[in-house]
């Protein structure tokens, strides 16, 4: 006998889980279905943001900043930290911690709103009166009909041709955030977000970091004056970044593994480390969905094909997430799976891509929203900047970390916000600002004209927004 949902959903990472307790929230008998396992074979869910992703790396970012706080800057302090060591283990075991914790938390939240939890791989089999058959297998073998199916399955890691993962050597981000001890030589193909923040955490602990990037742009999709600070503070820190590379053959040795590539300038090179984190990019995961059953329709990159609302090819069945179309980001899963819900619901869920803020979490921390000043160049809109540096910064002063600016870029004609870029301390936290603002659809003024806390980071936005009209104040 099969049990009967208003709602299924396949996959518990942020917009499967999200999607579930929001349609619970909404008064749907609502089922999620998430294959993740931890240690011991039980349940893990919350996808690869909370296993393998967002949650672990910002784990290993901290310990590791904290190791080279206390090295490299303890002293200016007044603080004297001699014979500083790193137990591997200890940090991997706190970073197992906090994944466990987001783990539970959001069984907890589950059961706080009434979704049905299933543990194991969900499939489609047919379409059947009431909805869609579903199938989980797991440690319980289960049938499931829902009305409505969300699909959230995410994505999975990019091998490079003919190299795959064997999380030993050759690592994904799964591996690269479990490396049991700090690795002498360490390489990484591709210098975008993965390779950023992982390299990182690895050089700040003692490895050597060499990164090969395909493209001959550093950080080509962020605002280029961002961009070069952001390298310079890189440079200075020592994470070695090779631009405009083409990897050649990797080949794994007794030592570890040896990639060969051509350099920017046509020369053939060789590089030797221990261990290689491949982080080219994602691919979307509909593995063991068996969307060919009901004629799900894929894209050529293996994406479901949703339209704007997140409906696909078929009736009542909508798609999530890294699974679909648009940044791979846990907040923009998170933002489709509620908007999904809410559609069901008959309501007017709504996502805004133009607003989706975007972090790397190096130091200095890199985050934007909206629109880049090479994007507003190539857009024909004609548009007034203003920055700000940290430098002049009481806050950024006194915390010891005045590396980056804040940039805002306005309209020319009706001052209203376009893009804000941040490259420096907590430019996490502080994009937030940016992002209230452009929603509201704020001008620089208005930012210029709000009482900001002294002394604080967030008065470098402010000051950028004044430096739109030229009249910063502390500057
Ligand atoms: P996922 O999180 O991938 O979840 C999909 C879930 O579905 C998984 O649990 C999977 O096991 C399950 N599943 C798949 N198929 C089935 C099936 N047939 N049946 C049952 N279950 C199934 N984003 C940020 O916004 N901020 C960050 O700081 C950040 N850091 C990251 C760091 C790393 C190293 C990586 C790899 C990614 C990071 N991301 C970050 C990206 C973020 O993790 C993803 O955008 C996000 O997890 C996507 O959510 P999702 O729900 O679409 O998919
Ligand atoms: P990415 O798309 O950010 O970067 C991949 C890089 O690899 C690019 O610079 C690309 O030019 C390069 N590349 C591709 N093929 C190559 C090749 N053959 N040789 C050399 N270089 C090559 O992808 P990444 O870092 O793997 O991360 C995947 C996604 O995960 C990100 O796009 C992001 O959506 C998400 N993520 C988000 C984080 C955050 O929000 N802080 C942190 C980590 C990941």
């Amino acid at each position: 006998m099969s049990k009967q949902f208003d709602v299924i959903v396949i996959g518990g990472g942020p917009g499967g889980y999200i999607a579930a307790i929001r349609a619970a929230q909404l008064g749907f008998n609502t089922a999620c279905i998430d294959e993740w396992k931890n240690g011991k074979g039980g349940p893990a869910p919350g996808g690869t943001c909370t296993n393998v992703g967002c949650i672990p790396s910002k784990a290993l970012l901290q310990s590791s900043e904290h190791f080279e706080h206390a090295n490299k800057h303890f002293a200016e302090h007044g603080i004297t930290a001699s014979d500083v060591k790193m137990d591997v283990a200890k940090m991997l075991a706190r970073k197992d911690g906090v994944v466990k914790q987001n783990n539970d938390g959001i069984l907890y939240l589950f059961k706080k709103n009434k979704v049905s939890f299933f543990h194991g791989r969900g499939s489609f089999v047919k379409a059947a009166e009431g909805g869609y058959e579903i199938k989980v297998a797991g440690a319980a073998e289960e049938t499931l009909v829902g009305k409505h199916i969300i699909v959230a399955t995410g994505s999975n890691a990019r091998q490079l041709p003919g190299v795959p993962f064997d999380e030993e050597t050759v690592l994904s981000n799964d591996g690269a955030l479990r490396v049991g001890a700090v690795p002498k030589k360490l390489a990484l193909i591709g210098s975008g977000v993965i390779g950023l923040e992982m390299g990182s955490v690895w050089r700040r602990l003692g490895a050597d970091v060499t990164i090969l990037e395909g493209l001959p742009t550093f950080l080509g999709a962020v605002d280029e004056q961002i961009a070069k600070e952001a390298k310079k503070a890189f440079d200075k820190q020592g994470l070695k970044v090779e631009l405009g590379v083409k990897v050649g053959e990797v080949a794994k040795t007794n030592a570890g593994v040896t990639i060969d590539y051509t350099d920017a300038k046509g020369e053939a090179k060789k590089l030797e480390a221990d261990k290689l984190i491949v982080s080219i990019g994602r691919v979307p995961n509909t593995i063991g969905l068996n969307a060919e059953a009901v004629g799900l329709k894929l894209d050529d990159r293996g994406a479901i094909v949703v339209d704007d609302e997140c409906k696909t090819s078929l009736p009542n069945v909508w798609a999530v997430g890294d699974v679909v179309r648009g940044p791979m980001l846990a907040h923009k899963a998170e933002e489709e799976g509620v908007a999904v819900a809410e559609r069901i619901a008959g309501q007017h869920g709504h996502v805004n891509f133009n607003t989706i803020p975007w972090v790397i979490y190096t130091s200095p921390e890199i985050a934007w929203v909206g629109r880049t000043e090479q994007q507003l160049k190539a857009d024909g809109v004609k548009y007034k900047a203003g920055t700000f540096p940290f430098l002049a910064n009481g806050r950024a002063r006194a915390l010891g970390d005045t590396t980056g600016m804040v940039k805002f870029l306005a309209d020319a004609t009706t001052d209203e916000i376009l893009g804000v870029h941040i490259v420096g301390p907590m430019a996490s936290e502080l994009i937030s600002e940016a992002v209230v603002a452009m929603e509201f659809k704020a001008s620089a003024e208005d930012i210029a004209r709000i009482c900001h806390a002294h002394p604080s980071l967030s008065e470098a936005t402010k000051e950028a927004a004044l430096a739109v009209d030229k009249r910063t104040l502390n500057f």
